[in-house]
């Protein structure tokens, strides 16, 4: 059996690490870290994700600003308020919740935001140091940033001789994940919607990260034995032998036979989920010490 990954304990002692760190910083220099967290419409998931994420703020000490925007915002509105953000002092991150309204385009908002206050990791500046292999003076996403702790927890940091294949290629996780598993010296294939062959690519994997959106594609026969297998979906899924119209939350992999395989797992919820909102209180203290010229804090 697999050895499972309890994400909910890592995530719980960056927290820990998080709060820590907010109560040296105020001590040191009175400046409490602020977290402003952006939400345009009415998605229940998508506000579901916010409150948990203004929650954790709280607890780790900081000053949580959450802007609610109606759908018609426009995005002039939404390009206005980040602005304004950047000028906050009080402010130390800022993070406008994904996917926007349709008639809203993404990619200038998050441009608009000053990197150093990009605590979710998008700006093409932080994009472009993970790339370049500047990990210390950017931010890093924060999904992958939480995926590659659980990697470490392991394999350790260097993951030298290792095969590592990342399915999907999004900006907001495929390839940044790719990028930090090569800077940890892991030998990386992405692959993709497009990929021949899927199966025996991932069979070659010693880790294997999954990131389609798809509930339960990756079956038990496309892992190698032994392999740690990180699994970054979440779907809600009907339970099928229920009329009560019940769901539930299941992963990309199929965990119950891959289980039986890997060496390592994570767990659908409580893997690489809780991980995105610690990595998130860890960008924003780090963003708060930066803001301040004093050292950081490592995760
Ligand atoms: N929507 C789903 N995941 C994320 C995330 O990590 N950041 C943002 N901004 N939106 C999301």
């Amino acid at each position: 059996m697999a050895q499972v990954i309890d994400g909910k304990q890592v995530a719980a002692c960056v927290t820990a690490g998080v709060s820590e760190a907010t109560v040296a910083l105020k001590l040191q220099t009175h400046v409490t870290p602020g977290l402003a967290v952006v939400i345009v419409g009415n998605d229940p998931a998508s506000h579901a994700y916010v409150k948990a994420k203004s929650k954790m703020a709280k607890q780790c000490g900081f000053n949580s600003f959450q802007h609610s925007l109606p759908r018609e915002t426009t995005q002039d509105q939404l390009e206005e308020l980040v602005a304004r953000l950047n000028a906050d002092s009080t402010v130390h991150g800022i993070l406008v919740q994904l996917p926007l309204p349709k008639h809203l385009d993404a990619e200038p908002v998050i441009s608009a935001i000053s990197p150093a206050k990009d605590v979710d990791g998008l700006h093409i500046v932080n994009a472009g140091k993970i790339a370049t292999g500047d990990l210390s003076t950017g931010l890093v996403s924060c999904t992958p940033a939480g995926a590659m702790l659980l990697v470490k927890r392991i394999h350790g940091k260097d993951l030298s001789g290792l095969n590592a294949t990342v399915i999907g290629r999004s900006n907001l996780f495929g390839k940044p994940m790719a990028l930090l598993l090569l800077a940890a010296n892991a030998t990386v294939t992405v692959a993709h919607s497009k990929t021949k062959n899927l199966a025996s690519v991932c069979r070659d994997a010693d880790i294997l990260v999954v990131a389609v959106g798809r509930p339960q594609m990756v079956k038990a026969d496309w892992v190698k034995r032994g392999a740690t297998v990180i699994d970054v979906g979440i779907n809600r899924v009907l339970v099928s032998d229920s009329d009560s119209g019940k769901s539930r939350l299941v992963g990309d992999i199929c965990y119950d036979e891959i289980a039986q395989v890997a060496g390592a797992i994570t767990p659908v919820p409580g893997g690489v989920g809780p991980m995105t909102i610690a990595m998130l209180m860890a960008n924003t203290v780090i963003a708060a010490y930066r803001s301040v010229g004093e050292v950081e804090p490592k995760f």
